[in-house]
């Protein structure tokens, strides 16, 4: 499973990067907004700190607008993912951008319907919010599970399930025991997904022990 880091947030991303897990970065015009800086600058800098996809979304819903803002954000590095919703509109600019060799995330994914058509418009990934599904007392990991085993059946469908919308470590876990492609996290949630109380004790146990040898390995 790939790992994402949801956010816009620099200094976030270079310390979860650090840990060398992070395969990507997904960002959007909320989280853009909240780090309070210029779109160019912050993506261009994500871009440049992370080797893997860089998620930036448009702002229009226009096709022609879509298509052009596309175009300039596919310019700022060849790591960048052009994110479009998921309307008619935005899956003709996937059609075009992804024809044209640009990687495109397919993002506001609600239905196995939508993802159908987000593959067949040759989106690289899709994201279904599962999260914001669960909001409204739907299962979002019924439509992962959906998605997933859709696509298996369509060997030429290439697009990578890119689970989004993620507010828990466990909704990586069932992602994965779906087989999602990636999951998209928030870093509250990557750090969470480090810890354990049962491995803060048994360390804190071994490193009193080994204390009590009084030996030392270097
Ligand atoms: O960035 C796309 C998605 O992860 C947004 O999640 O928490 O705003 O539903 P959220």
């Amino acid at each position: 499973m790939k790992f994402f880091v949801d956010t816009a947030e620099i200094d976030e991303i270079r310390e979860l990067e650090n840990t060398g897990l992070v395969d990507g970065v997904t960002t959007n015009p909320s989280l853009i907004n909240k780090s309070g800086r210029n779109f160019f600058e912050v993506v261009r800098e994500i871009s440049s700190l992370v080797d893997g996809p860089v998620s930036a979304e448009v702002a229009s819903t226009d096709f022609d607008t879509m298509l052009k803002e596309g175009q300039k954000l596919a310019e700022i590095a060849t790591n960048i993912a052009v994110k479009v919703p998921l309307t008619r509109a935005g899956l003709r600019t996937c059609k075009l951008l992804s024809d044209n060799g640009t990687m495109v995330n397919v993002t506001l994914c609600f239905s196995a319907n939508q993802a159908i058509l987000a593959a067949k418009a040759g989106a690289r990934f899709i994201s279904p919010f599962v999260g914001r599904l669960d909001d409204i007392a739907n299962d979002g990991m019924d439509l992962i599970s959906d998605i997933c085993d859709i696509y298996a059946n369509y060997p030429n469908f290439s697009t990578e399930v890119l689970v989004a919308s993620v507010r828990s470590p466990m909704h990586v876990v069932e992602a994965a025991k779906i087989g999602a492609d990636v999951a998209t996290v928030p870093p509250s949630v990557l750090h969470q997904m480090f810890s354990h109380p049962l491995t803060d004790k048994g360390l804190a146990d071994f490193t009193s022990d080994w204390e009590k040898t009084g030996q030392s390995i270097l």
